[in-house]
């Protein structure tokens, strides 16, 4: 039997006043000490998950549970959880230390015990020597991790985070995921994370929540979500993805045969279900998954390229396969022969072993 989650939304809806849908039926299970992001779209309700798991918002129908325990009618300071908001919210009235301490000078703690633990949570953060400064007097990163300070420092169980890192530079950003997911080992804390960037979600969580208008399309660990999406949404959410109708031309064992146009597709089922021959489906490729040559060969299908952009290492064609099918394949910029101009023909193949999913729909 599976351990007791810590958090469990258990068929939470939320139906804002003006008929708005946050989230429809949502069943969650957050496991102790995980790294769980809630990622999607704009609007598709991650927020809203947050809000109703910190208690800021309450269900339409549908049950939170902390510990086993219901606190679907518990205030939020009642509730073991803590939360960074997007914009940080710190008071700039108040210096770096009592901004962490605030939430300790609402508890009975001694002065010598909230000073201890202040010094700790900011020293956690890297922070020990900025104590005394003004919120006003830091760089936007630096706001940031007084604002993680001030959360951790009441240890709560759970840490939810919303877009804690969207106003951050990309390279300070980078900087960040790093120290947040050192943080959460370090701590062993439950940090629930909101993101719209995909890159994000991918490397710093043990597992991601993909969300779209209210619903739970697929939780799954980062490499399965990208190796393995359940629905086309997914696979064209993470990453690029290819996605071709193709005809079922048979099977080698688990191995199904695909054609998409002239370009043959191997590809696993996820649920053994084997499609009847000749029926068409949709087939994911991985750009990375895809193979550009000059000459033809067996296995081989001819596109023509459209457009070459520059991703350092790698050169990322646009293609059309057959007739208007568009393809994107990542080709190695210093791959041996590599010539290819805007107009020219290619030969594309899959890559041997590639794994391609077989998508419903
Ligand atoms: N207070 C509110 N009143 C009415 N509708 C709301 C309210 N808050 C959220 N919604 C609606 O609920 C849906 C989910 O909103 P939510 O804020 O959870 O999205 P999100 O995934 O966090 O999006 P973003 O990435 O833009 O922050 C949206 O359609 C939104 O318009
Ligand atoms: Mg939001």
């Amino acid at each position: 039997m599976a351990p007791e989650p810590l958090v469990r939304l258990d068929a939470v809806s939320k139906i804002f006043p003006g008929g708005g849908v946050g989230l429809d039926a949502v069943d969650l299970d957050i496991a102790r000490g995980e790294f769980l992001t809630l990622l999607g779209p704009s609007g598709c309700g991650k927020t809203t998950s947050l809000r109703v798991i910190a208690g800021f918002e309450s269900p339409s129908s549908g049950r939170v549970l902390l510990d086993g325990r219901d606190v679907t009618s518990l205030r939020p300071f009642d509730r073991p959880v803590n939360t960074v908001f997007q914009d940080y919210a710190l008071f700039p009235h108040m210096d770096v230390a009592e901004n962490v301490g605030f939430g300790l000078s609402l508890r009975k703690l001694s002065g010598a015990e909230q000073a201890k633990r202040v010094g700790e949570a900011l020293d956690m953060v890297g922070l020990a020597e900025k104590l005394g400064a003004r919120v006003s007097e830091l760089s936007g990163g630096q706001r940031q991790r007084v604002a993680l300070a001030r959360a951790i420092v009441c240890e709560p169980r759970v840490l939810l985070l919303d877009e804690p890192l969207s106003a951050l530079d990309a390279h300070l950003r980078e900087q960040m995921q790093v120290e947040l997911k050192r943080l959460q080992s370090r701590l062993g804390t439950t940090f629930v994370l909101v993101t719209h960037d995909q890159t994000e979600a991918l490397s710093i969580s043990d597992r991601i929540v993909v969300m779209n208008r209210g619903r739970i399309e697929q939780i799954a660990p980062p490499a399965t979500l990208y190796d393995r999406p359940a629905t086309k949404f997914v696979a064209s959410f993470i990453g690029t993805m290819n996605l071709l109708q193709s005809r079922f031309v048979g099977r080698d064992g688990d191995r199904l045969r695909f054609a998409a146009g002239a370009l043959p597709l191997e590809a696993t089922s996820e649920t053994g279900e084997a499609p009847g021959e000749g029926s068409m489906r949709t087939i994911g490729v991985r750009p990375e998954d895809l193979l550009a040559t000059t000459e033809a060969a067996t296995g081989t299908a001819p596109v023509r390229v459209s457009s070459i952009i520059f991703h350092g290492r790698t050169l990322r064609l646009h293609a059309e396969l057959g007739q208007g099918i568009p393809v994107v394949i990542d080709a190695p910029r210093r791959a041996e022969g590599f010539q290819f101009s805007v107009g020219d023909v290619a030969h594309i193949s899959l890559r041997r072993g590639a794994n391609c999913p077989m998508l419903p729909g």
